[in-house]
């Protein structure tokens, strides 16, 4: 009778394991049946009350009965944390044949191209870099450049002023750089140099303007130094930026800190100087401004005018780019959309 009662539980033991389809229903056979509290720890409890000689195979086949279901618990638990592992495996597949995702490559924004572009033909011809500052005082921004207070130059001029009663201003023009590579000669020596960098001026924004724009800065000083010399490097430079066939036109100009003063003017390299809406149908472009440097200026950078001579231009970075890649709105030199960088650089 008894035996026939552990037979039974054995059997309903081995078939809740049996049945099992996962960890947590496996657990709670093993509570029903193996824990303490579970059906075979319960029969072990009836042991006590029975006569002494059917308690002893009463308790091996209890003990037997346990071993059993013990072996098959064991066996269902490896399988179950088997089948779990294969299956987060076969879900964590990666699938070697999916495209790959596509690169995307960053692109020279035209601004730093033109920049290194120019600075490129100019260490070609020997010039070195010098590197200017945005924050300047107002006597290399203006006084140095021959604009002494209440100059009307300065009107054109109207920037951002810094700190209270501090001669500090956002540089309205990289000129400034001129008078910072004069003065740091201690002995006077030839120049050749381009400044790259930005200016700010209090202009009101539109398609052509920006309040922060980007000149580069060129001042030649040495012996001799004519405007021959000038429009000779200049017209190399127009060439080797915009094609073998440009020319260019000097046109009388004014700046203060150089005499004569020119505006240079380059042949449209969109209609071959036939006449455009790119070049408002005058067959030119102008590109920079220029001049020999001021005498007032070299002096007062401790260059003796009588000795030495030299010539400077800066040309407007965005106006370059512009042109060149044909961008009618100077803020997408800014905007840093990919888009727009894939459409224009390279071209
Ligand atoms: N600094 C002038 C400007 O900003 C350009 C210039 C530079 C002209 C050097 C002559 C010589 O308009």
């Amino acid at each position: 009778m008894e035996q026939e009662q552990v037979r039974l539980e054995e059997e309903r033991a081995l078939q809740d394991i049996e049945s099992a389809k996962d960890e947590t229903s496996l657990e709670s056979a093993y509570n029903a049946h193996l824990a303490k509290k579970g059906a075979l720890s319960a029969l072990m409890a009836q042991m006590g009350k029975m006569e002494k000689e059917s308690r002893a195979a009463f308790g091996k086949a209890i003990n037997e009965a346990k071993q059993k279901v013990i072996a098959l618990y064991e066996q269902k638990k490896a399988e179950l944390a088997k089948k779990k592992l294969e299956e987060k495996l076969k879900k964590e597949k990666i699938d070697v044949t999916l495209p790959a995702k596509a690169k995307r490559i960053g692109r020279i924004n035209p601004y730093y191209q033109i920049i290194d572009e120019v600075s490129e033909i100019f260490l070609d011809m020997g010039y070195e870099i010098v590197e200017g500052r945005d924050v300047e005082s107002d006597r290399f921004n203006f006084e140095l450049l021959n604009v002494p207070k209440d100059h009307p130059a300065r009107d054109m001029q109207d920037t951002f002023y810094i700190g209270n009663g501090v001669d500090l201003l956002l540089r309205t023009q990289t000129s400034a750089a001129q008078a910072h590579t004069m003065l740091e000669k201690e002995v006077k020596t030839p120049i050749r140099m381009i400044s790259p960098g930005k200016a700010y001026r209090r202009d009101d924004d539109d398609m052509t303007h920006s309040h922060q724009f980007a000149q580069i800065e060129g001042l030649v000083v040495d012996h001799d130094i004519s405007l021959a010399n000038l429009k000779a490097t200049l017209e190399l430079f127009a060439k080797k930026m915009f094609g073998e066939k440009r020319e260019i036109r000097l046109r009388s100009s004014y700046f203060p800190f150089t005499e004569p003063s020119v505006e240079v003017d380059v042949s449209c390299f969109n209609c071959q100087g036939k006449g455009c809406p790119m070049c408002k149908h005058t067959g030119w472009i102008e590109i920079l401004g220029a001049g020999m440097v001021n005498p007032k200026v070299l002096e007062m950078c401790g260059y003796d005018p009588k000795e030495w001579s030299g010539f400077a231009f800066g040309v407007g970075v965005e106006r370059v780019a512009m042109l060149k890649y044909g961008i009618d709105d100077i803020r997408r030199l800014y905007q840093n959309d990919i888009r727009f960088l894939k459409d224009y650089v390279g071209k």
